[in-house]
């Protein structure tokens, strides 16, 4: 079968709804309270927002408003106490352990804050996007695989382990890694905390070049530049949205 057969099916919404159409997640009345022996904690109240697909959203506010909750809950590795988290069409409240765990694998990816906590230490660079395509189901074509590292400037580093490369170049494999299998989210805490301006700066061109693979970045910061290089904002205050565009 031809591989444009393949990218098609793959692309192809499951639903029967048409998911194109949608931003590629959608939060409702999101709550989180955290419940420990002696106190509830309040993380999240009343939070609606919609991330496009193709654009780059920032979550931003103090430490403690809520920023890493509410990733956690896009990344379909913590639940809402209340409210509604759709993500590419899918209701993520109604799943169970499984089903979470099967839309984590083909829908979300994550990136950590930390670039080395991303790769895998003795692959290279052509192999993690290889195995980052296939744990996704996928099997990228040379070209693309070329023409992602193009878009990134990592052309000389193919064959490069994580340990010979630098943390912003690292954080860029990471970021080829989350959208080279196509899933609709890619979710990242503080992704630039752990750089300098300049890696920084590269890893948000990085982000911002690969917009077009038609991913929707999610992005958590205390970096201006990260705002500057977003298209939408999500400003949390005590769990609220306090400014939202
Ligand atoms: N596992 C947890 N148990 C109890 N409280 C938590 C837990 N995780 C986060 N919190 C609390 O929830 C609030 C929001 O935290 P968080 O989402 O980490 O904010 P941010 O990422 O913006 O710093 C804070 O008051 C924090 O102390
Ligand atoms: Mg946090």
């Amino acid at each position: 079968m031809p591989s444009g057969y393949d990218d098609e099916w793959f692309d192809a919404p499951t639903l029967d709804t048409d998911v194109s159409a949608m931003p590629a997640a959608v939060c409702r009345g999101v709550r989180k309270v955290y419940r420990t022996a002696d106190e509830e904690v309040l993380a999240l109240a009343d939070v609606d927002k919609d991330f496009p697909s193709a654009r780059v959203t920032s979550i931003v506010g103090p430490s403690g408003s809520g920023k890493s909750s509410l990733l956690r809950i896009l990344a379909c590795v913590d639940r809402p106490t209340e409210g509604s988290v759709l993500i590419a069409g899918t209701e993520v409240a109604g799943l169970g352990p499984r089903g979470r765990r099967m839309l984590r694998r083909t829908s979300v990816a994550y990136v950590f804050q930390n670039p080395i906590d991303n790769l895998v230490e003795y692959l290279d660079v052509t192999d993690q996007m290889k195995l980052a395509a296939r744990l996704r189901g996928q099997r990228p074509t040379e070209a693309e695989i070329d023409r992602l590292l193009r878009t990134l400037g990592l052309e000389q580093r193919a064959n490069h382990k994580p340990v010979q490369l630098s943390g912003g170049e690292q954080q860029r494999v990471a970021v080829a890694c989350a959208v080279i299998g196509h899933p609709a989210i890619v979710v990242a805490d503080e992704p630039t905390a752990e750089l300098d301006s300049a890696s920084a700066e590269r890893v948000l061109q990085a982000v911002h070049d690969l917009r077009e693979e038609g991913v929707a970045f999610i992005l958590s910061s205390h970096d201006p530049a990260v705002v500057a290089a977003s298209d939408h904002l999500l400003r949390l205050d005590h769990g609220r949205v306090a400014e939202s565009w």
